[in-house]
């Protein structure tokens, strides 16, 4: 079974479950797991099982479609019922993880399709429900591509490129953000050496998108996160590619752990770097930085996870924020489906909209 011949995220609609690849099995192993229950949802979102803003985002689409045909059978003729258990649920999924819009943006889209359903039979509310997930994935696959293509522009035949944690394929359904124009490239036959840190605590990096890449041909290099600074020194990085889990509308971009002391770094050796972003992970609501919610992990994620034995004294303070968020002034373009911002943000961005919206 190759990982890339698989979606991150499907529906299995006769059984009524999400299927995801279960994300903390590999690279040793390649699970596919069946969702059914809400519990089974959240957990999956909140253990990482399925992780990365926009595979989070569809998975939780999937998952309140689900959760809604059950819900169906239960309120077959109280529609009241019906509309409260599912906000009810709706808020549930969106209590795993705080920092990736993309999992309130997509359960807000399934919120307001049924909304526009009120008063109607309940098998055409569990019908427009299951075509409004089904389109979120498919805008997915879409939204990734045309990321790639506009990204591929950033390259040339020969380049480094860095990247931190998993933008790949495994965190959307197909391509990734980051790496769809490290893909894109690969298909015009460019050769492009990525460089990918291993990325603490959780190990995305190398775990996934060393794994990805490696399976897919890539030329892959992998390296800890505290040796990211040499490698630039040494001039082997012409371009930096990550991903994010909110941008704000001033271009200050929440992404995983780590990566603001990748771009600190990238400006000293004036490397460019880039923020692949579908407008899907783009907060417009969120003015800054500032006003983005860090999500706050185990710190037994940093003394014992991976070791045989704790690696940390026992009862020591540990300090383990899931993501940072990286300054607009250190960001060189945030790529996305309607092309590439750059600064000012606060205008450019809004550009990206009206051209979404205008589509
Ligand atoms: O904690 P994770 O693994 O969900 O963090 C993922 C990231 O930080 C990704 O870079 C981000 O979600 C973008 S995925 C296209």
């Amino acid at each position: 079974m190759n990982i890339m011949d698989i979606d991150t995220v499907d529906i299995d609609l006769d059984q009524n479950a999400v299927v995801i690849i279960d994300q903390t099995k590999l690279p040793n192993d390649i699970v596919l797991k069946k969702l059914r229950s809400p519990k089974e949802i959240w957990d999956a979102i909140y253990k990482l099982e399925v992780r990365g803003a926009p595979a989070i985002g569809v998975c939780a689409a999937f998952g309140i479609y689900v959760i809604a045909k059950d819900l169906a059978k239960d309120f077959f003729e109280d529609e009241e019922g019906f509309f409260k258990a599912f906000y009810e649920q709706k808020e549930y999924l969106d209590s795993s993880r705080p920092t990736a819009v993309n999992l309130s943006w997509a359960l807000n889209r399934m919120a307001s399709v049924l909304e526009s359903h009120r008063g109607e039979a309940r098998a055409v509310q569990v019908e427009a429900l299951k075509d409004e997930s089904i389109a979120i994935r498919d805008e997915d696959i879409f939204v990734c591509k045309r990321i790639g293509e506009y990204g591929v522009t950033l390259l040339k035949d020969g380049d480094g490129v860095l990247t931190h944690c998993n933008a790949g394929k495994l965190a959307t359904v197909r391509y990734g953000t980051a790496t769809s124009p490290i893909y894109v490239a690969k298909e015009k036959g460019l050769h492009i050496r990525v460089y990918c840190d291993e990325t603490r605590p959780l190990l995305q990096g190398a775990r996934l998108t060393a794994f990805e890449l490696f399976e897919s041909g890539v030329d892959t290099t992998l390296l800890c996160d505290n040796m990211s600074s040499a490698l630039m020194k040494e001039g082997k990085v012409n371009a930096i590619f990550v991903g994010c889990d909110r941008v704000a509308a001033n271009g200050d971009t929440a992404n995983k752990i780590g990566t603001s002391v990748v771009a600190a770094v990238a400006k000293q050796y004036h490397i460019p770097m880039y923020i692949a972003a579908p407008t899907s992970t783009i907060d417009m609501n969120c003015k800054s930085g500032d006003d983005i919610v860090i999500e706050q992990r185990d710190g037994a994620e940093v003394t014992d996870m991976w070791y045989e034995k704790p690696m940390a004294p026992k009862g020591v303070k540990v300090f383990n924020p899931a993501f940072d968020v990286t300054d607009y002034e250190l960001i060189a373009g945030i790529v996305t489906e309607y092309g590439i911002a750059k600064a000012p943000y606060s205008e450019s961005l809004k550009e990206i909209f009206r051209k979404k919206n205008n589509s």
